[in-house]
């Protein structure tokens, strides 16, 4: 046999293993393989079926980048937008995945948090808790708590 020194297949990066996005933007995800000769890259869902394009939804560009696009939440197909995903990469040297990506768009939904009333003895610890919708708790960062719209320092202590 014969191997040709010249010709090579690798990843460049670790694919990144999950995406998030807002469904409002979009994303735009990049196989990153490259070889000699050039590669054909694909993708798939993790079942291992090669995905088709859906117009306006889902896009595969000639440089392999996977696009899904921006959407109103009617839209929204868990199998397309909340989904795992790889890509290959083939060339006459061979054929290989990536990892799994998870792609996940995030509805931006309005949403409201509240804080429910507690009762505590004088001298005695209250504890107050920010309730966030569960749909999107994973993606809210508490970022102040206010008392007659005066923010809290984390040293003040409320004690009456
Ligand atoms: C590899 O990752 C770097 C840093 O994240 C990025 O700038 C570069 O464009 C990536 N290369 C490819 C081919 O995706
Ligand atoms: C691939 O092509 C798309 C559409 O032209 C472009 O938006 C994207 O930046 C390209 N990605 C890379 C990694 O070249």
């Amino acid at each position: 046999f014969c191997e040709d020194l010249r010709s090579s297949l690798y990843f460049v990066n670790a694919s990144v293993q999950e995406v998030v996005f807002a469904s409002t933007t979009g994303t735009l995800v990049p196989c990153p393989a490259v070889g000699v000769p050039p590669v054909s890259l694909r993708w798939y869902l993790a079942t291992s079926e090669e995905i088709y394009d859906v117009p306006g939804i889902r896009h595969v560009h000639p440089n392999g980048t996977l696009q899904i696009f921006n959407i109103p939440p009617s839209s929204f197909s868990k199998l397309i937008h909340d989904t795992t995903y790889y890509c290959t990469a083939e060339n006459p040297s061979g054929r290989i995945r990536s990892q799994d990506v998870h792609i996940k768009a995030v509805l931006r939904e309005p949403y409201t948090v509240r804080v429910e009333d507690q009762k505590a003895m004088r001298g005695n610890v209250a504890v107050f808790k920010c309730i966030i919708p569960s749909s999107v708790e994973a993606y809210i960062t508490v970022v102040s708590w206010e008392k007659d719209t005066m923010s809290i320092n984390a040293e003040i202590c409320l004690t009456q």
